[in-house]
């Protein structure tokens, strides 16, 4: 992704077999993260913030768009639903359940209307259980832990895992106050008996080993989990328990006042005993 010199951001545009991933990084105040969307066969899969409007806009009118789908409401994700609406007419999928808050914009705290922008309220339809291209079909697969109501879609025969937030980072070390770390693991679980090739992710842009890296996470969030309940037992608290496995608190926990925290995972991960110890072969390299 070219951003490099001025603090402009600028779209990076790469194709792999057929998806055009396009990518640019949002920044603020020393933190920066990369935001992708993925275009195939007049699919838009999720849009980008409308902070990054003017940077995406210009690709997404040089592209065929029939159809947008989005993994999940929040703002990075679908903050261009209205402008692309306006523009192209097209019709939005948003997962079951989330009709109404993508029929309102969103009430954000300060910092995500700072970051990403604001998200407009646009046109829903719930998700069908599959969509059909003219030369793919998408699986619409529920996928939730970091909403609720998150859903990947996967097409089987080019092995082709548009996964939104599920993926983001294989170790993470802060999540989302929303997230359900329990939930997220058996969405792992589930997606890792999917034959899964290629993985596109919102966030850490396209993964070509995308099994090996739902397994590492999944695996990775168990030993979390492993390691809480270790101290847990030992009469930790909480609180103490973030502090010991981590140490280091990266600036966007004090920009989002917690809503991005390693205690968010600590606590997550305590509940983890109930998802049960369900390690793939990889999982071994965590074993002392
Ligand atoms: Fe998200």
């Amino acid at each position: 992704m070219a951003d490099r010199g001025k603090r402009e951001p600028t779209l990076g545009v790469r194709e792999i077999d057929g998806v055009e991933a396009a990518g640019a990084k949002v920044r603020m105040l020393g933190t920066s993260l990369p935001v992708y969307a993925y275009s195939t066969d007049g699919l838009l899969i999720d849009t980008g913030p409308t902070r990054l409007e003017q940077v995406f806009m210009p690709f997404f009118r040089d592209r065929r768009i029939d159809r947008l789908a989005v993994t999940h409401v929040h703002e990075d994700h679908c903050g261009q639903a209205a402008a692309l609406q306006a523009e192209k007419g097209v019709t939005a999928c948003v997962p079951r359940g989330a009709e109404e808050r993508a029929l309102r914009r969103a009430r954000l705290p300060l910092y995500r209307r700072i970051f990403w922008g604001p998200r407009p309220a646009f046109a829903p339809e719930a998700f069908p259980d599959r969509i059909e291209t003219e030369r793919h079909t998408f699986e619409v697969v529920r996928a939730p832990g970091h909403t609720r109501d998150h859903v990947c879609l996967f097409e089987s025969s080019r092995r082709w895992l548009f996964s939104g937030d599920v993926y983001t980072r294989s170790q993470p070390s802060l999540i989302f106050g929303e997230e359900d770390v329990p939930e997220l693991v058996r969405t792992l679980n589930r997606l890792l008996e999917l034959d899964v090739g290629t993985l596109f992710c919102a966030h850490a842009g396209v993964v070509e080993d995308g099994w090996r890296a739902l397994a590492t996470k999944r695996d990775y969030l168990l030993r979390i989990g492993e390691q809480v309940r270790h101290y847990r037992k030992l009469g930790y608290s909480l609180k103490r328990i973030d502090r010991v496995l981590f140490p280091k608190k990266p600036a966007m926990t004090r920009i989002s006042l917690g809503e991005w925290s390693s205690l968010n995972l600590v606590r997550g991960a305590a509940s983890l005993s109930e998802v049960g110890d369900q390690r793939s072969e990889i999982g071994i390299q965590y074993r002392k």
